[in-house]
């Protein structure tokens, strides 16, 4: 019989976001009048370029767009994307692959609405970004974790996925640069799993999000256009949030074979209509613009990064590898684990987040949100002296025990 005292158990057993979470939580302490530093945030500290802030007040002036418009996106946006995907990636998509979504994190949750049956087997590389699993429960797929850990630089290889695989598996779900290890896959490992992938007929998301954010030796590489085979069970995920500072816009888009992108429009059309048309509008200016800014930007996080890792590194019971991707450090913490720190003891990585927050202000993202305890992801996506500070508190937390 229907239980009708509660919400569904689906709504229950959705996780919130950590990442989200600890970002709240930051700013809830801030606005008591504490001195909290954030390492928490997925979001550039940078504020949109003029340029696109500009086409969005024209569009908002501009009477149709302040009506619906079709679920896809807007025409001159799908256009726009597909030729943005063939500058940045060489990929050849035609418009009516592209599906305009709020933000790269609705391409996620329809890429596994319209690709998944209940009991699918999804294998999901960890440390994973906290929303995947959560997307795959949705369309009630089975998240299969495949650990990896720094022996591989956080890259997943295709001898773990041959031991993960079974015959329910219908997806495998790929990001480089990652979120939250700043892994970059090189152009042989990506055509690796790609061909594992297709020789078997499986699906793969690929999460091209942090496209533009790369750093030192390491290139960025689209799956679909270093390994064709896979196209025609390939869903891309893209967007514009992290590349242009425009988290709070939520424009991003999935690309895939036909019949995906118009299940995902299907859904599309039920769930949100349109994305929001002045959205849509500075969207087109970022993609057809130029990449100045978004380079301008890449610089400061890369000075970022590499004061990041020689300060995490400089801590007695801290590991860390560069990343070379994202704008996120994932150093290995277990050296600070069962050792007193001011009085008080971690013994997980989530103690330990807990015990900077209080004793020092800062937040960080503890591994376990991740899949990873043990580990915890720090942004560098926040003003220099910020971050000076913050990791100058947690230096100093860990010398005076
Ligand atoms: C790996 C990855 N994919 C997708 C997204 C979604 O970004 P948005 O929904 O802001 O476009 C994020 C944001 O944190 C991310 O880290």
């Amino acid at each position: 019989m229907t239980d009708r005292t509660s919400i569904s158990q689906r709504a229950i057993a959705v996780a919130p976001s950590a990442t989200l979470a600890i970002t709240n939580k930051a700013a809830q302490l801030r606005a008591e009048g504490k001195p909290v530093i954030g390492f928490g945030a997925g979001e550039p500290d940078f504020p949109t370029p003029a340029a696109i802030v500009e086409a969005a007040v024209v569009a908002a002036r501009n009477p149709s767009s302040h009506r619906y418009s079709p679920a896809a996106g807007l025409p001159a946006l799908r256009d726009a994307v597909a030729t943005k995907t063939m500058r940045d990636s060489s990929y050849d998509v035609r418009p009516d692959q592209v599906v305009i979504t709020n933000g790269g994190k609705q391409a996620v949750y329809l890429a596994c609405q319209v690709l998944l049956d209940p009991g699918d087997e999804v294998l999901l590389p960890a440390p994973y970004w906290v929303t995947y699993p959560e997307a795959v429960a949705l369309a009630g797929g089975v998240t299969v974790p495949i650990m990896t850990d720094e022996s591989t630089n956080f890259t997943v290889t295709v001898e773990q996925l041959d031991a993960a695989v079974t015959d329910r598996t219908k997806m495998l779900i790929f990001v480089s640069p990652s979120n939250p290890t700043g892994a970059v896959y090189t152009k042989e490992q990506i055509a690796d799993v790609a061909g594992w992938a297709a020789a078997r007929g499986i699906w793969v998301m690929t999460d091209e999000i942090y496209e533009h954010l790369v750093y030192g030796d390491a290139v960025f590489h689209s799956m679909p256009t270093v390994a064709p085979e896979i196209a025609d069970r390939c869903v891309v995920v893209n967007g514009v949030a992290k590349t242009y500072a425009m988290t709070g816009w939520r424009v991003g888009w999935l690309i895939g074979p036909i019949e995906a992108a118009k299940g995902a429009t299907r859904i599309q059309s039920h769930l949100s209509s349109n994305v929001n048309n002045i959205a849509q509008a500075a969207a087109l200016e970022a993609v057809t613009g130029s990449l100045d800014a978004a380079h301008e930007m890449r610089l400061a996080f890369d000075r970022r990064r590499r004061t990041m890792v020689s300060m995490l590194q400089s801590i007695d019971g801290v590991t860390c590898q560069d990343p070379q991707g994202a704008f996120y450090a994932f150093p290995n913490l277990t050296g600070l684990l069962g050792r007193p720190l001011r009085g008080k003891v971690a013994d997980t990585t989530l103690d330990l987040a807990a015990i900077l927050l209080d004793e020092v202000n800062v937040a960080i993202v503890p591994g376990e949100a991740f899949g990873a305890p043990g580990y915890a992801r720090l942004s560098f996506a926040l003003a220099d002296d910020d971050l000076v500070e913050g990791l100058g508190r947690i230096v100093d937390l860990v010398a005076s025990r």
